[in-house]
């Protein structure tokens, strides 16, 4: 990996804020607009060359996402317009045809309000419970509060591997070994995980995945649905149109496409998976071993940094992935934010779309940083230098 493959790096911009987007590199934009000038037909629709192309480079998107997180079939591979897409597919699509009245979900108060919002609906029109599986004291899983939270009546566990304030890693294979034992389903909101550590659907059991392209240094308007084929196969579409249809009539009898084009109806995002199929690519020569390695390693080096620096109120010290939450005393968490802006450092501030996560916390805003692989320990030392300032109050002033 090379810090000059992302056109945005030239300056002198330190990017935290990864959880939010990546930066993308240049072969993104490269493929993008080859598309664009040199072959933008309609996929799946064509008998000529230029249309034949556009079938093959998305398919072979397809192909390259199964490779990437070890799927068994590109039938299991979905494409969508990010995670929220495809979390609402699952949802609506499939939990939303096989829940009851009385049956539970199970989720934890530090999901991103996709993981959050589509069940309380399902509550409003199914009767369902949402239930919340209780943190540790380091707001983590662990198994044993997994098997706390469980009933007779639990029938879906809807967890995030990686949560996009906490950034913990939860214990997904032996939460799934332990939910399977007991019929229950688990659907895994990996947009902030398959971008940073390896994830193989086989090797852990996954029923359901959601990610997106866009915080993996893809295009943004493009996810990925994960599902085991034989879920898939009794998921509904929630969208219907062309594209997804082998035959309708007149009298309303309609045939609807296998696996996956069934769940991917209309003209899809074209350009975006195509550009996604490069990115992909340049991910495999970078290695995700290396990528998790490299944040790991900033990881580490930022939490011990980062405790120098006077009032600093470190929320999730303990957490593995790249994500630091953070305050300063008495400091609103957006003048903070506003504050590093001066000086070209970007990180989010507020609740992070997980609103309900301040039940644990004790705070409603943070400041968060993300890290990503072309990340470095001197942006580290910068954001030090710049919060230790003496007259940080003062210039928020
Ligand atoms: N979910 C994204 C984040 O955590 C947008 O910032």
């Amino acid at each position: 990996m090379n810090r000059e493959d992302f056109a945005m790096l030239k300056g002198d911009i330190i990017y935290f804020d990864n959880g939010a987007t990546t930066l993308k590199p240049r072969v993104l934009s490269e493929s993008t607009s080859a598309y664009y000038n040199e072959y933008s037909a309609n996929a799946h629709r064509g008998d000529y060359d230029i249309s034949l192309k556009v079938d093959e480079l998305y398919e072979g998107t397809r192909l390259k996402v199964r490779d990437f997180i070890h799927a068994a079939s590109t039938e299991e591979i979905v494409f969508t317009a990010g995670t929220t897409d495809s979390m609402n597919k699952i949802i609506f699509g499939f939990f939303g045809n096989i829940l009851h009245k009385g049956d539970e979900v199970l989720i934890t108060k530090s999901e991103h309000a996709s993981n959050v919002l589509p069940w309380f609906e399902l509550a409003d029109s199914l009767g369902i419970v949402v239930k919340y599986i209780e943190l540790d004291d380091n707001k983590k899983v662990t198994l044993e509060n997994v098997k706390k939270a469980f009933t007779p009546n639990t029938k879906v566990i809807s967890i995030a591997q990686i949560t996009n304030v906490v950034g913990d890693i939860r214990p997904i294979q032996e939460i799934n070994t332990f939910a399977h034992s007991k019929g229950i389903y688990v659907l895994i909101d990996g947009a902030q995980s398959v971008p940073h550590i390896e994830v193989d659907v086989q090797a852990m059991d996954i029923d359901f995945l959601a990610f997106s392209a866009h915080k993996m240094y893809g295009p943004t308007g493009v996810g990925v649905l994960y599902g085991k084929k034989e879920l898939l196969e009794q998921m509904r579409p929630i969208e219907f149109g062309g594209g997804m249809n082998a035959s309708f009539s007149s009298d309303g009898v309609r045939i609807y496409d296998d696996l996956p084009q069934r769940l991917e109806s209309g003209t899809p995002n074209i350009a975006g998976v195509i550009g996604f199929g490069s990115v992909l690519d340049y991910l495999q020569t970078v290695g995700i071993q290396q990528i998790c390695a490299q944040e790991q390693k900033l990881h580490t080096y930022a939490i011990t940094a980062l405790k120098t620096v006077p009032n600093i109120i470190l929320y999730n010290e303990f957490s593995e992935s790249g994500i630091i939450a953070m305050n300063i005393k008495d400091v609103f968490a957006q003048d903070l934010a506003i504050y590093l802006n001066k000086y070209n450092i970007c990180v989010r501030a507020g609740n992070h779309c997980a609103k309900i996560l301040k039940d644990e916390l004790g705070i409603k805003n943070t400041c968060r940083i993300s890290f990503a692989m072309y990340n470095t320990k001197e942006e580290i030392d910068r954001l030090v230098e710049v919060l230790s300032n003496p007259k940080l109050k003062e210039e928020i002033l």
